[in-house]
């Protein structure tokens, strides 16, 4: 590479968090997020107040980007984007101003795969942090998705599981949403979960005829029926053991998480382990991650928390590596609700 510092400013909206980051090559300068707290009354993201709350926040937080960064619009080199998968009208609030902004500057277009960027942000500069080698193993836990991937190359990506019905952060967020717990919940079953006895209570893991895939939707129905079954016995029930019954949930579901891996990496041979996405800021699953450090030989991959959930940065870093390619993309380019990891 060449001694010149490539800066590239990064956008992402594909569901409720607006965010902009600057990038001087593989470092990141700046990662703004906005959160979205109006989708909290709801208990899950309204599209509509999604795109509306992306159009009012998308200009301060790219203007606080580049203050934060110390950079001018005039350095930028190029500009990325996330151009699906996500929520049409979120999306097209992030495409039609990067477009805007790459016209203007007359500078490269970049448009990214926002479950490429989940994944690929373990390759963001950080002095603490290792980067992975080819080929490893990555389990991709997200509010949309859960996949566990082998990953060839920073463009390769086979998928060698996926969940059948609703994705792990799903999971989660409606498991927290039967407990009456504000959306997203997912962040809150494992503060509760931390503060109680994850053997209180037991739930069945689901079977796939693929071994290496997910079913979480039979898990929510039998959360369903527990609840029912023990409010009718106590009204409390909820209030009484919310500890837990959030430490039972997320023992459960780090389990299944958890079992699907290793067998990847036993099919595969592959000792070098990542996790990616929302639910990796899970404690839990960090855990039991890094357990497998000494019983099983695993190299981990666990990536610093500001770059689990959705973030610009991660955007940024593909975006740098397709700048390298001079892999650019037309003004026409759409955005597009269902793109998979390999597109
Ligand atoms: O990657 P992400 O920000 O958005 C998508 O692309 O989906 O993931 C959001 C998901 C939500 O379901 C949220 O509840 C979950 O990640 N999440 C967590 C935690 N932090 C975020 N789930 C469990 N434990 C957490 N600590
Ligand atoms: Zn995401």
């Amino acid at each position: 590479m060449s001694a010149k510092s490539i800066y590239i400013l990064a956008i992402e909206s594909s569901c409720d968090d607006t965010s902009a980051a600057i990038l001087q090559n593989d470092t990141v300068l700046a990662n703004v997020v906005a959160n979205q707290s109006i989708h909290a009354a709801y208990g899950g993201v309204v599209p509509e107040l999604a795109s509306r709350a992306h159009q009012q926040n998308i200009v301060p937080v790219v203007q606080q980007a580049l203050k934060i960064a110390g950079i001018t619009k005039k350095e930028l080199n190029a500009v990325a984007f996330t151009r699906g998968p996500g929520l049409m009208g979120s999306l097209l609030v992030g495409t039609s101003f990067a477009k805007s902004l790459s016209i203007a500057l007359n500078i490269p277009l970049i448009a990214i795969n926002h479950m490429q960027a989940h994944v690929l942000a373990h390759f963001i500069k950080d002095d603490k942090q290792a980067v992975p080698e080819f080929p490893f193993l990555c389990l991709t836990i997200s509010g949309g998705h859960t996949q566990i991937l082998r990953v060839s190359d920073y463009t390769e990506f086979e998928i060698l599981g996926q969940t059948i019905d609703d994705a792990v952060g799903e999971a989660f967020d409606k498991s927290a949403k039967l407990l009456g717990l504000p959306y997203p919940g997912g962040p809150l079953i494992d503060k509760y979960a931390q503060l109680g006895n994850k053997k209180a209570f037991t739930f069945t893991e689901p079977k796939t005829s693929n071994e290496l895939d997910f079913s979480f939707s039979g898990l929510k129905t039998a959360i369903l029926y527990f609840l029912q079954r023990e409010q009718k016995k106590n009204p409390d029930f909820i209030k009484e053991n919310l500890h837990d019954i959030c430490a039972s949930i997320q023992h459960t579901i780090v389990s299944i998480l958890m079992k699907r891996l290793k067998l990847a990496s036993k099919q595969t041979g592959i000792k070098r382990i990542a996790i990616a996405g929302g639910v990796s800021a899970n404690s839990s699953i960090r855990k039991a991650l890094k357990a497998t450090e000494n019983t099983l030989g695993f190299t981990t991959y666990i990536p610093k928390f500001e770059y689990t959930t959705d973030n610009a940065a991660m955007i940024g870093i593909v975006g740098y590596y397709k700048y390298l390619k001079q892999d650019f993309d037309e003004e026409n380019t759409v955005a597009t609700s269902r793109l998979s990891i390999n597109e």
